[in-house]
């Protein structure tokens, strides 16, 4: 992820080396990584991983102990006010005024921002419009759903127009329906032009939005990549085939023969058969074929996130191990 220091025109996010202890725990223990202008960078990892301290350094809550990061071209240790104006923060913990209405919250939060009376009012009710919560826009935000208010929460991030977005862990405890609007409405902001930095546990969420992934775990970059990289990274693909007559699916694993590993799914009525190479999947298929199985279907996937995250923090546990053994 380094090798692309040169072009720092296009970086809207830069960090290097970044430490943060909270006494004896290294909550971030030497992180790089950079978010290119434009898209969505996945910060994955779970719990105490680091993904909110990192977070909360970028938006010059907390200083880190060492390291560098800047934002939009402005250090966080040396140009905290700009680039609070620049940036826009959705925390894992909401930070909406219960008392307050929506509407009157945004309102706050645009004044705050320096806007006008009119403007504040007019950015307050385009955000609450687009955010599905004109109805709800006059009840104090106590009375609001876990799922509202997370809107809220959002629509609160947006008010300055940041060109720099942090989202930590956006959906964590929404329903699908409500995950799906959050994922819509991030999805428009990137096509407005923000940068996004997304911290999340949900595999599905960075597949979703994430241009490239950083995944972390103990306060370490442990991979990196474009999604389709770190899946390929993790392993070869499946080959799925579906039979017209599922009852031949033992018949078809026996006849491939014990070096290809099939594996017949019964419930799902698939042959899984792992791929290495373009001309492994072209002989196992006329294999089949020449045989005289009739084939309904075939499908080749990639592993998914949840695999891919499984092998990557094995890993890394793996060598701290051998780290404390050496
Ligand atoms: N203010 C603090 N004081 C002491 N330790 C802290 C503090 N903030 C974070 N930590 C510790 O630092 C580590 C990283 O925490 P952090 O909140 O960044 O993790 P996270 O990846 O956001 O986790 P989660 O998915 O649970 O939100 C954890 O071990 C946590 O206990
Ligand atoms: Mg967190």
């Amino acid at each position: 992820m380094t090798q692309r220091d040169a072009k720092s025109a296009d970086t809207a996010v830069r960090v290097r080396g970044l430490v943060k202890r909270y006494g004896e725990t290294k909550a971030l223990d030497g992180v790089d990584l950079d978010v290119r202008q434009g898209t969505v960078l996945g910060v994955l990892g779970p719990n105490g991983a680091g993904k909110t301290t990192l977070v909360r350094i970028l938006s010059t809550l907390i200083r880190p102990d060492a390291g560098t990061a800047t934002v939009a071209g402005y250090d966080v240790l040396t140009q905290p006010r700009q680039l609070r104006r620049v940036i826009g923060l959705t925390g894992q913990y909401a930070s909406v005024d219960e008392s307050l209405s929506g509407r009157e919250n945004l309102y706050m939060i645009g004044r705050l921002l320096d806007l006008s009376r009119r403007d504040a009012r007019g950015r307050a009710d385009e955000l609450l419009e687009r955010f599905s919560l004109t109805d709800a826009a006059r009840k104090p935000a106590k009375e609001y759903s876990g799922g509202m208010r997370r809107r809220l929460d959002l629509a609160a991030s947006m008010i300055g127009r940041p060109a720099v977005l942090y989202l930590d862990e956006p959906t964590t405890g929404l329903d699908p329906r409500t995950r799906n609007e959050v994922w819509e409405e991030v999805r428009n902001m990137v096509a407005d032009g923000s940068t996004v930095l997304l911290t999340t546990q949900y595999m599905e969420e960075a597949e979703k939005l994430a241009h490239e992934l950083t995944v972390i775990d103990r306060g370490r970059v442990i991979a990196g990549g474009r999604v389709e990289e770190l899946k390929a990274k993790v392993g070869g693909r499946t080959l799925q085939v579906r039979p017209v007559d599922p009852g031949v699916l033992d018949a078809m694993a026996a006849a491939l023969g014990r070096g290809a590993q099939a594996v017949a799914d019964h419930a799902g009525g698939v042959l899984n058969v792992p791929i290495l190479s373009d001309e492994q999947l072209t002989e196992v298929v006329a294999a089949l074929g020449a045989q005289g199985f009739a084939i309904a279907g075939i499908d080749t996937h990639l592993p998914s996130l949840d695999e891919v995250f499984l092998a990557v923090t094995r890993g890394s546990g793996t060598q701290e191990r051998e780290e404390l053994a050496a």
